[in-house]
């Protein structure tokens, strides 16, 4: 097996909160209105992970765990505050619903605007064209502005998307519990053709079914922090007695 195509060591992601909400009508009368403080939140701490080239890995954990944080800085939408990240390769995906598409433009124009972002020339852009369409069955309504779409149909496009550039880390956050059934299944199986030719398939979801199915690993963050990454059946068991005692069972 070669380098890995997703390395961390010690990655931390700090987020600094302002609080700027109006202020209350008590706090107006108690003449409180000092500027309201910054709070800091780390939303990933000492992750150190590897990803190999055709691995799929399941990420779970709660909401606000950093699920999210950590896919979008290995994607390189947002920089990691501390510690290292190596990506060999391209790293893309389906982040949160529709986003990335531009609601003013056609199906058609961002599947254009998405492939410029990623660094494809419109030449290479044309040639993904119809598996693109195809793969979203938007049939017509390729040719009407995003903002007309349903979230079902924007996340038809964005997958399709996603998943028909092939980069060589496949980035899917949550999105997919939207989905039909019927689009639900031809996306898993997607993402399993994807893993099988050599790409590296990370992806949230909330479904423990669906990352049995697809994640032979799991990666499970709770406050930001790895509790454990191994085995999914291993992994999953012990995130379901978690979630077990929490709610006293
Ligand atoms: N852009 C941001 N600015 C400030 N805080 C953020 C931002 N994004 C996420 N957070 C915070 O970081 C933590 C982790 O969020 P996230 O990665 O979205 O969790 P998950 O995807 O596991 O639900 C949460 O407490 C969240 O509120
Ligand atoms: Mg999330």
């Amino acid at each position: 097996m070669g380098a890995p195509v997703v390395e961390t060591r010690g990655l931390g992601k700090e987020f600094r909160v302002r609080h700027e909400r109006l202020p209350s009508v008590k706090r107006l009368f108690t003449g409180l209105l000092r500027r309201f403080p910054t709070e800091r939140l780390w939303a990933l701490q000492d992750v150190s992970i590897a990803i190999a080239a055709g691995e799929a890995v399941g990420v779970i954990g709660h909401n606000g765990s950093g699920k999210s944080t950590l896919l979008r800085v290995i994607a390189g939408i947002i920089r990691a505050t501390r510690g290292e990240l190596i990506v060999r390769g391209r790293a893309g995906g389906l982040f949160e619903l529709a986003a990335g598409l531009n609601p003013e433009l056609s199906g058609r124009d961002n599947i254009f605007l998405s492939g410029a972002l990623m660094g494809y020339p419109p030449a290479t852009v044309r040639r993904y064209l119809d598996a693109i369409i195809d793969f979203s069955e938007l049939g017509q309504f390729v040719d009407v502005p995003v903002k007309t779409y349903s979230s079902g149909m924007g996340l038809r496009l964005g997958f399709a998307i996603a998943i028909t550039f092939e980069p060589e880390v496949l980035l899917v956050d949550e999105v997919l519990a939207v989905a039909d059934e019927h689009f639900q299944r031809k996306a898993y199986r997607a993402l399993r053709r994807v893993q099988q030719r050599g790409s590296a398939v990370v992806m949230v979801s909330h479904e423990m079914k669906a990352i049995r199915e697809l994640c032979p690993r799991v990666l499970w963050l709770e406050q930001g922090r790895v509790v454990a990454d191994g085995p999914a059946e291993e992994v999953i068991a012990r995130y379901l007695e978690r979630v077990g005692a929490e709610n006293g069972a």
